[in-house]
């Protein structure tokens, strides 16, 4: 088979464009869809506390992290560790990756795939006048259906692949800039028609007042899960783009403005959802994962100009989806290009089609494979587990083994820049994110119990 001719390797062409990726990657369903169902199962405002303070505290790290591992090395989130430490077990973190993944992909591209449902009642104009058990019907019959959702699911794996099929800088970098600042736009409009619905206080009460009292031993793994799954950390994607980027570009200040505008747009969404969930008396526990698409139609139907707003909202989501998904199958895809010497569009072609096959086993879990669970299965191990332990590794990985010099030159542009806050990452990476990962890892899935 055909080597890898690593001198021709793509890269992002501009520091917009870096920042517009990896905030394409982080920002998508995790943010608008995934969290508010789970910090609604999980009590709401302390879940949210955690969530941020897990963000600060050990996500910024590991995206710093995997972000210098990938432009140190230049290659796949495999080959990246099986280059900078050639003789030990590292790459097997690349190895867990790329089985991250196959199943976040399968399990995502489901629900991408209800957001394609989405648009289509959105422009058919089907939910004016619905109420909120309408709604929830509507939802529940769609996603239990089996065919029509497999098919949408495989549609958006078209358009993953595709984009990714076009290379890094055509595809898609040039597709994430133009398009994410228009999605923050119109989340801060859907949320202030949400605070202003009558009996939304309780909401806001919800999702910023934390009851403590609400919090269990697997509160805390899931607050730690969904901080990973949000940032696009723990599996190799920042590895991935971290070698598409420049060598002049500031690791540091890209890891904490992506981790900036991943946060926002995920309170942004508890803000939109859980006044109008009060609002219109829906329980913020009980809707599991179809609590937004039977949410948000009720906020756009009480908005002068509404159909339009949904429209254009659709759409967006479609865009945050797919800059995500495309950062997903790209570490599929660096992966076979690189080290098994299949071209890219190949291994595009390869990754896609076994990615979608394994997906359509999780659409059909909400419908005639009732029971099998792949979803839940999937969503669970990938964010709780595998993210985790991936994020444990990496920051070991670099605090331990990659040499005090090779990341302070990676970090700090060989000299160039003056990092602020340089002690405060290593002593995290060292000491803090192994430790709190560790014990909440085993804390959350019961090993041990403090
Ligand atoms: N972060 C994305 C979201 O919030 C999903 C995603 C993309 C992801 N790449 C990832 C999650 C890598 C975990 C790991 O929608």
């Amino acid at each position: 088979m055909a080597k890898f001719d690593f001198t021709k390797r793509d890269s992002f062409g501009s520091r917009i464009g870096v920042i517009a990726a990896a905030a394409g990657s982080a920002i998508g369903l995790g943010n608008i869809w995934r969290f508010p169902y789970v910090a609604g199962e999980n009590g709401g405002g302390a879940f949210l506390l955690i969530y941020v303070g897990f963000i600060v505290l050990i996500g910024v790290p590991v995206m710093l992290s995997e972000f210098t591992i990938g432009r140190r090395a230049q290659r796949n989130a495999y080959g990246s560790f099986k280059l900078l430490k050639p003789k030990q077990p590292w790459y097997l973190i690349g190895l867990m990756g790329i089985a991250a993944a196959f199943m976040i992909l399968a399990f995502y591209s489901t629900v991408a795939g209800w957001t394609l449902e989405y648009l289509i009642n959105a422009i058919s104009n089907n939910y004016a006048g619905k109420t909120p058990e309408q709604l929830s019907n509507m939802f529940d019959s769609f996603v239990s259906l089996g065919f029509k959702p497999v098919i949408f699911q495989v549609i958006f794996m078209f358009l993953t692949a595709w984009i990714v099929y076009s290379g890094v800088r055509h595809g898609i970098e040039r597709y994430a800039k133009i398009l994410m600042p228009i999605l923050l736009l119109i989340i801060i409009v859907l949320g202030i028609r949400s605070v202003t619905l009558e009996g939304a206080g309780e909401g806001l009460n919800f999702l910023f007042n934390p009851d403590f009292s609400k919090i269990d031993t697997s509160t805390v793994l899931e607050a730690l899960g969904q901080a990973f799954f949000s940032l696009s950390i723990g599996m190799g994607t920042l590895i991935t783009y971290g070698s598409y980027i420049n060598k002049k570009e500031n690791l540091s200040t890209t890891a904490f403005e992506v981790s900036a505008a991943d946060t926002a747009i995920a309170i942004l969404a508890g803000v939109a959802i859980f006044p109008a969930m009060f609002a219109f008396g829906v329980e913020p526990n009980t809707s599991g994962e179809g609590l937004v698409f039977k949410i948000l139609p009720l906020i756009f139907n009480e908005m002068p100009g509404g159909f339009a707003f949904q429209l254009l909202f659709c759409f967006l989501l479609i865009v945050a989806a797919l800059t995500s998904t495309i950062s997903v199958l790209e570490v599929v895809v660096a992966y076979f290009s690189e080290e098994l010497g299949v071209g890219r569009k190949i291994a595009t072609v390869i990754a896609a089609s076994s990615i979608g096959f394994l997906g359509i086993f999780c659409t059909l879990s909400f419908g005639p494979l009732q029971g099998l669970d792949l979803f839940e299965i999937f969503n669970f191990t990938s964010a709780n587990i595998l993210l985790p332990l991936g994020g444990l590794l990496i920051v070991i990985f670099v605090g331990w083994f990659l040499g005090r010099q090779n990341v302070y030159d990676e970090i700090s542009n060989s000299g160039i820049l003056k990092v602020r806050l340089y002690k405060v990452f290593l002593i995290i990476v060292r000491f803090v994110a192994p430790i709190a990962i560790a014990l909440v890892f085993m804390h959350g899935i019961g090993i041990i119990r403090i």
